[in-house]
């Protein structure tokens, strides 16, 4: 009898022990763990065959102790507390190819110390997806992209980090895409030593820096008020709702659209390789309008057209989170549409933008001592209308018609009028911000 007692006694201890260390590790684990939103609940794991790729090694997941703590500062901070007292404010500049996404990207890249920068993050995203499974699921590239955008604005670097390659060893890099166009990660708190002879093409901005310490970026990203990041990646507005509800972002989306026109124009030159197909048309012969080509345009054209209509109808977790901005409307109106930008988000136009852009608009004095950049600009943002033929032109308004009429750029119907200088093919449109 006495026994028996004894046993259950001990029994009971031994019980009370191991649920407490469940409790210690679960909740260190808890710690550990990528921060998690309850609508979309962040999974690596969802990715585990991409960082099978790098042989079935995920060392440089493992934590440092410096990666260790800095995840606990994440934890820790409120953003929410942030969004509500500092008024921190989450930009999202989605555009496509050649749409001067990079020019509109430094207005905020300008700013100064305030805003934390990322210029075209997702770049390892797609690379990493298109060498992986050929890049043709839609679905599964909206996730990753949607998903990474996430951390990043809330300056967690894990998710991006393993789908560089090659894989970051302790969370250091010499491989991040074009990290010199993001002032952000040239500052001197981000800026580890550069070592001679070792990493010779590191030439960051005004400084020389050895490879990027992603722990330091994303010390340095939490310093900051603001967050930008510039993507010409995502499809489908749509598919970031998630990032507008997080109540740890507040989250303003600008769309920056361009005439298709003139894009094709663009990138006819810029991928000559990729566009070959095309420069074969403008030379000579019949557009195939069934080509893989052309309903490859139709289908960009179509995912713009349909992200915009959304941020115009402005539902309820768009309000005042959207803004059409045309490339047409910054070339010739520069420092009026960065305003207005700036307004948008909710951020001071700070002097260094403004001198920013003044430096970089050609602007010149004329007689009357009057700054104009918009004489020129206009030349340049209708040049595309002597080397696109009017055939193709014909093509795309055939393809793309929706979408240029939703923007306000006008059809042309002849050869003369695409190339009468006195016609100009933008209509101006207000797109109210909403
Ligand atoms: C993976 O392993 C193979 C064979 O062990 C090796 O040749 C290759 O370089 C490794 N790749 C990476 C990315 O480490
Ligand atoms: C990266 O930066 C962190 C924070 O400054 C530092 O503690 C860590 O040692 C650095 N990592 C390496 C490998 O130098
Ligand atoms: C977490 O927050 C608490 C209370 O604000 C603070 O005392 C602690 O130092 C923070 N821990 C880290 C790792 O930042
Ligand atoms: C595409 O990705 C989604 C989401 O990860 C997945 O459910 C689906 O099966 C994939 N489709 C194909 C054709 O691989
Ligand atoms: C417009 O600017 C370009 C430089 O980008 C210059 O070559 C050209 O002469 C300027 N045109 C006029 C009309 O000022």
């Amino acid at each position: 009898m006495r026994i028996k007692y004894t046993i259950s006694i001990v029994f009971f201890v031994a019980l009370v022990i191991i649920e407490k260390e469940n409790n210690i590790i679960s909740r260190v684990s808890d710690k550990l763990t990528l921060k998690q939103t309850p609508q979309t609940p962040l999974q690596p794991s969802s990715f585990s065959h991409i960082l099978l790729k790098h042989n079935g090694s995920v060392t440089s997941l493992k934590m440092d102790s410096a990666f260790t703590l800095m995840k606990r500062r994440l934890e820790n901070y409120s953003e929410h507390q942030e969004v509500v007292t500092r008024g921190s404010k989450h930009i999202l500049l989605l555009a496509t190819t050649r749409t001067g996404s990079s020019f509109v990207g430094e207005f905020f890249n300008q700013q100064g110390d305030n805003m934390f920068y990322l210029f075209e993050p997702l770049w390892h995203v797609e690379k990493m997806l298109t060498l992986d499974t050929g890049g043709t699921n839609a679905t599964a590239s909206a996730k990753a992209y949607r998903d990474v955008l996430q951390q990043l604005l809330l300056c967690d670097f894990s998710l991006l980090e393993s789908f560089i390659d090659p894989l970051p060893v302790n969370h250091i890099t010499t491989a991040l895409f074009r990290r010199e166009s993001s002032s952000s990660l040239c500052e001197e708190s981000v800026c580890s030593p550069f070592v001679k002879g070792v990493f010779e093409r590191y030439h960051c901005r005004t400084r020389r820096c050895g490879p990027l310490n992603l722990t330091m970026a994303s010390l340095s990203c939490i310093q900051k008020e603001h967050r930008a990041i510039k993507s010409v990646r995502v499809r489908q507005l749509e598919t970031l709702r998630p990032l507008a509800e997080d109540p740890r972002l507040d989250v303003k989306f600008i769309q920056l659209v361009r005439d298709p026109r003139a894009v094709l124009a663009s990138r006819m030159v810029a991928f000559a390789a990729k566009y070959k197909n095309w420069k074969e048309w403008a030379a000579g012969g019949d557009v195939p309008i069934d080509d893989d080509e052309v309903r490859k345009l139709k289908g960009n054209c179509d995912n713009i057209r349909m992200s915009a209509e959304i941020g115009l109808r402005r539902p309820q977790w768009l309000h005042g989170r959207y803004m059409l901005v045309r490339y047409e409307d910054i070339a010739r109106f520069p420092m009026r549409k960065a305003a207005e930008m700036y307004r948008f988000a909710g951020i001071p136009f700070t002097p260094q933008v403004k001198s920013w852009i003044l430096k970089n608009t050609q602007a010149s004095k004329d007689k009357s001592g009057v700054y104009s950049t918009q004489k020129n600009s206009s030349e340049q943002v209708e040049k595309w209308r002597f080397s696109l033929p009017f055939k193709i032109a014909q093509v795309v308004q055939k393809v793309c018609g929706p979408t240029l009429k939703l923007f306000g750029y006008k059809f042309v119907s002849s050869e003369d009028m695409l190339t009468d200088k006195s016609v100009s093919l933008i209509e101006d449109k207000v797109f109210t911000i909403l």
